[in-house]
């Protein structure tokens, strides 16, 4: 969803630079436009549809100074992508500029009272009517901060604020279901919708609580309740590491963090093998909620929602009733909540609002909620009974790579931990998955394949039990960063329609790993496709037994049956990966999506 970054420091000269570079480390969030307000007696705002390289063009030879300023990338809800509806919106007056990330679900009203009293608005977002609302209370003798919190008391909806006034040092900023972290720096202090904006200028961070407004001055951050009371916000200190947000050199993001996946899963794992009585752990999951739990109701979405299967299949494999639900559709589906049932949200950015509305529902109904995500703090962490942390490190790229392995790593732990039979039966093949994952990256011959390949009509992905989720990963990172069709399918489905659309150009990738029985199923499915003229390419830790049957075999190295999932899936990321290089997309900010979907 949105970007947003503001900036508080003592050389009015850096302000621009700082506005601009956390923008940059925010355009996963959005790439529609771009836009950025500084305060120096005046507001000079300057905003473009487009990426930011064409707010960055804008600007070319312009002078921006002032001690504070704020700024914005945009992922459109309200109003089609164009320089009037790009943020900072100001008001009647240039007084107040205002950024934006959520929706304000009573702008319709809002507009048509603020009309009434004599405003106009120049756009069609939701956003405008935030600054129009503080110039009424500015022109009723109340100070910026009073104007700020008396605005924001009537505003609904899911947001995080930002404003600066023209002739302030200050930064009012508020939230309410939507991220917001402050930094303290040095000589100055900084807002961002997320630690990777500022991380190279501290790393000492307040995670603002929902409906708390901060206020921003180069040498000082006031929190206080929406009442104006002061709180006492805890200050944490972030442990990454600046080139950690970086691309390290990789062209894009996504290969970086491909590549990142071994030391993702050695984070994940990390002090949850106990080698020594052979058992898993999760030391922040409570035994109590252990002990209680008799079910699982998974809640997740997208790439997420995959995890959410194969951690379903491990959970069912051992005894414990566990379903799956698209967020988005747990209320309207109304399971009954039957008692011991633990509700997991796993969501790697802590913040989709669909994931977040089922977690709500669940703990409504009095169920025990368990929270699976990779942002500490993020709002899913703090809604739920209690939290198991990824541990991925920071994700950039808009498709989830390392974030899907580090969340499937974390539901085998989470199965074994629910199961507790010792010695338990993953905990080699979780010990090696690092290193089997590192062999998939040093030799995969994705990148030749996907150019074979690239010129398809339409890619088929089919796998049997543990692989059928990653059929269904596998298809929708292709569609994602391709723009190519791809689907997914349990293998045997295949021939109850699927089959129909397989010509000569469709290829089909074949997850063809598991029992004897499963591969000799699966194998019967490769060989209707082949049959019917299709490419295939099968992803195998068993080449010797069905190379013969493939046009291009991507090999993975043996490993427990119910983890080589996770490996599988490296293979299938870089074929995505490397197809969508040879179509010269924009890979890691593929069109009409944002990494953290803030709105239902
Ligand atoms: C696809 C992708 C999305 C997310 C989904 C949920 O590559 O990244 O499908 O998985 O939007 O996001 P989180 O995990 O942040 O809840």
């Amino acid at each position: 969803m949105c970007g947003i970054i503001g900036y508080a420091g003592s050389d009015p000269d850096t302000t621009e630079n700082v506005l601009l570079d956390g923008l940059s480390s925010l355009e996963y969030r959005g790439y529609d436009s771009a836009g950025i307000a500084v305060a120096n007696g005046m507001l000079d705002v300057y905003k473009r549809s487009g990426e930011l390289s064409v707010l960055e063009s804008t600007l070319d030879g312009k002078t921006v100074t002032g001690p504070v300023g704020i700024g914005h990338t945009r992922w459109s809800t309200h109003g089609p992508p164009t320089d009037e509806n790009a943020h900072p919106h100001t008001g009647c007056s240039d007084r107040v500029a205002v950024v934006h990330n959520g929706i304000i679900s009573n702008d319709e009203s809002l507009k048509s009272t603020l009309t009434d009293a004599g405003h106009t608005f120049e756009s069609d977002t939701d956003t405008e009517t935030v600054p129009h609302l503080i110039e009424r209370f500015l022109d009723r003798g109340y100070s910026p901060a009073e104007s700020f919190r008396h605005a924001i008391k009537r505003l609904d909806g899911s947001y995080a604020i930002a404003a600066i006034f023209h002739d302030s040092d200050e930064i009012y900023a508020t939230r309410r279901q939507s991220p917001l972290v402050v930094g303290l720096g040095a000589d100055a202090t900084y807002l961002a919708s997320d630690v990777p904006a500022f991380i190279e200028h501290t790393d000492r961070v307040i995670y603002l609580e929902d409906r708390q407004v901060a206020r921003l001055t180069p040498t000082d951050v006031v929190i206080t309740d929406d009442d104006g009371e002061r709180v006492d916000p805890a200050v944490d200190v972030v442990d990454w590491d600046p080139e950690d947000a970086g691309k390290s050199g990789y062209d894009h993001y996504m290969l970086k963090e491909i590549y990142e996946q071994p030391q993702a899963i050695r984070q994940s794992t990390r002090g949850r093998i106990l080698e020594l009585d052979g058992s898993v752990t999760l030391p922040d999951l409570p035994e109590s909620i252990v002990e209680e739990t008799d079910r699982v109701q998974f809640v997740a979405c997208g790439s997420s929602y995959y995890a959410t299967q194969y951690g379903a299949a491990l959970l069912r494999e051992r005894g414990i009733p566990t379903q799956t639900f698209v967020a988005s559709d747990y209320d309207v589906e109304r399971i009954p909540l039957e008692s011991g049932t633990l509700v997991v949200g796993v969501t790697q950015s802590g913040e989709t609002a669909d994931t977040l509305g089922a977690l709500r529902d669940a703990n409504r109904a009095g169920a025990t909620t368990l929270a699976v995500t990779n942002v500490v703090a993020s709002s899913a962490a703090r809604e739920c009974d209690a939290t198991v942390y990824i541990r991925a490190g920071p994700e950039i790229s808009v498709a989830a790579t390392k974030s899907f392995a580090s969340q499937q790593a974390t539901v085998a732990i989470l199965a074994s931990v629910l199961d507790g039979r010792r010695p338990n039966p993953f905990l080699g093949g979780l010990r090696d998955l690092p290193s089997d994952i590192q062999r998939v990256l040093d030799t995969s011959n994705a990148r030749e394949i996907a150019a074979e390949i690239v010129d398809a009509d339409a890619y088929f992905f089919i796998g049997r039990g543990y692989q059928w989720p990653v059929a269904l990963e596998g298809a929708l990172k292709m569609k994602e960063i391709t723009y190519a069709h791809a689907e997914g399918f349990p293998a045997g489905e295949l021939k109850h329609g699927p089959l129909a659309l397989v010509t000569e150009r469709t290829p089909v990738v074949a997850l063809v790993t598991g029992s004897n029985e499963v591969v000799e199923k699966t194998v019967g499915n490769v060989r209707e496709v082949e049959s019917r003229g299709a490419p295939v390419v099968v992803v195998t830790d068993s080449p010797e037994d069905v190379a013969h049957l493939a046009d291009f075999v991507l090999e993975v190295p043996e490993t427990n049956p119910a983890l080589v999932p996770v490996v599988t899936n490296v293979q299938l990321q870089l074929l995505a990966y490397w197809t969508a290089y040879e179509l010269d997309r924009p890979i890691d900010k593929p069109r009409n999506l944002a990494k953290s979907v803030t709105v239902e």
